[in-house]
């Protein structure tokens, strides 16, 4: 049976949460396999927004398994409150057991919090502009073996033994270092082992219960976070986050291996959109960016700063296709450029050390890159109410024979609107 991973092909909030949705409907599993509440996915069912940080993205659909895997940092009060919320609303995961998180996931804990926001308050003008969520500092511990992870939280004594072992050492960092004032391990510990304790029934060994759904010929949807360029190894370096936010992550945060993959579909809207500091070879400040901000409703799901905006960047499109594998590309928002005289695609840079059409390796070409542009008609109706690709003005229909074109994979999803029906499937990757 099919098993399908959707990654984000850009800087993240390419509409990852629509497409995983829409998807689920076909999956038997969905698993969030990096990143934690740094993401915020988005779905819209009859006309109902839901937006979501850390649990997968199938929730809205009863009887399909959620999955957050061990490549995810867990925040437990954030996703104890996401699970309230959800329950408020008619879904309750807690009596449906219709989750399951797991036990090697490292757990975000208030200094880490406090050590991402001391960290970006001191860079000033050389700050990467986090969510200020916590996540960079779990993966260090994580990377640097000093986290804690689910296993041992929801274990008492196990917790306990944690913070008075680590705690001090944090302390010297952050009241000497980063000059905030000192935590208090007896404190955290009576505020998060009630969380823990709710949190335990979830916590299971979720590789074991994955291959048991691959043997039994389930359907496995994987579900990003973040983007391509904000993979740690494959990103705008420093400007990243801090986990392999590219199909390879969707193994190792998983534990099922790549033999397991069968097609992996890159989201990209039909522009570019970026939340934080780093390099934006397509970046426009004019009134095109205006329109795009406006008519795209672009502020972050997660910290509601606005987004910054520019046009398709096939550059980078086709770094997405070579380091995740792409099958194929979904294209979303279409119908924000309606209302545009003419619509552009980057399909080269000028840099500092000349023409490049694959993505620099050193930060300084990609802030000094210019982008190489061709240029496309625009289109005036909306494209809002199509749900066949043959339904679509000729100026779109062109646009993205011409987005395949240039990256070399089919597109196979066109999204012309936020709702789960908005939406035009021209080859389904489950079928
Ligand atoms: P994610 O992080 O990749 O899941 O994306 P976000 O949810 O952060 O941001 C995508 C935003 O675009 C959300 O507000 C979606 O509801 C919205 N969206 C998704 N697809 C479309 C579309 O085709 N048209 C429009 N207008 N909005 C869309
Ligand atoms: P979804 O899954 C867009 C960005 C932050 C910052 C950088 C590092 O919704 O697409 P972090 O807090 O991860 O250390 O911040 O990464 N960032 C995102 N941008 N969408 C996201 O997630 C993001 N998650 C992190 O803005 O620039
Ligand atoms: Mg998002």
């Amino acid at each position: 049976m099919p098993s399908v991973v959707i990654v984000g092909a850009q800087w993240g909030d390419e509409g990852k949460g629509k497409v995983v949705d829409l998807y689920s409907e076909w999956a038997d599993a969905v698993v969030r396999y990096q990143g934690g509440n740094n993401a915020g996915h988005t779905l819209v069912v009859n006309g109902e927004k839901t937006v979501l940080h850390l649990i997968p993205s199938g929730v809205l659909h009863p009887g399909k398994l959620c999955v957050i895997g061990n490549g995810v940092v867990v925040d437990p009060k954030v996703l104890l409150v996401e699970l309230d919320e959800l329950k408020k609303r008619g879904r309750d995961l807690f009596k449906d057991r219709a989750l399951s998180i797991s036990d090697q996931c490292h757990v975000i804990l208030p200094f880490h919090q406090e050590m991402d926001k001391a960290k970006e308050s001191l860079q000033g003008a050389g700050k990467i502009g986090t969510t200020g969520r916590g996540i960079g500092p779990t993966y260090i511990d994580k990377i640097g073996r000093e986290g804690l992870r689910m296993a041992e939280f929801v274990r008492p004594k196990e917790f306990r033994e944690f913070l008075e072992k680590k705690c001090d050492y944090r302390n010297q960092i952050l009241t000497k270092v980063l000059g905030r004032p000192a935590i208090d391990a007896k404190k955290i510990f009576e505020e998060y082992s009630t969380y823990a304790e709710r949190l335990q029934p979830f916590v299971t060994n979720t590789p074991v219960l994955l291959d048991k759904s691959r043997r039994s010929n389930k359907r496995i949807l994987f579900e990003g976070a973040q983007g391509t360029l904000l993979d740690v190894d494959h990103g705008t370096y420093p400007f990243v986050t801090s986990s392999s936010t590219v199909a390879g992550g969707a193994c190792t945060g998983s534990g099922l291996g790549p033999t397991s993959i069968d097609h992996v579909i890159g989201i990209s809207k039909a522009y570019t959109t970026r939340v934080g500091e780093g390099p934006f070879p397509t970046e426009l400040s004019d009134d095109v960016g205006k329109h795009l901000s406006k008519e795209g409703n672009e502020f972050g799901a997660t910290t509601g700063r606005p987004r910054r905006c520019g046009w398709l960047d096939a550059v980078v499109l086709r770094h997405a296709v070579r380091v995740n594998g792409l099958t194929g590309l979904a294209v979303t928002k279409l119908d924000v450029l309606a209302g545009l005289k003419e619509v552009k695609i980057a399909v080269a840079y000028e840099t500092p050390e000349g023409k490049a059409e694959d993505v620099p390796s050193v930060l300084s070409n990609w802030q000094g890159a210019k982008p190489v542009y061709e240029t496309f008609e625009g289109w005036s109706e909306t494209p809002r109410k199509a749900r066949q690709f043959s339904e679509l003005p000729g100026a779109v229909r062109r646009f993205i024979d011409r987005i395949e074109e240039l990256t070399g994979v089919p597109v196979v999803l066109l999204s012309v609107g936020p709702g789960r029906e908005e939406t035009i499937v021209r080859e389904n990757p489950f079928a």
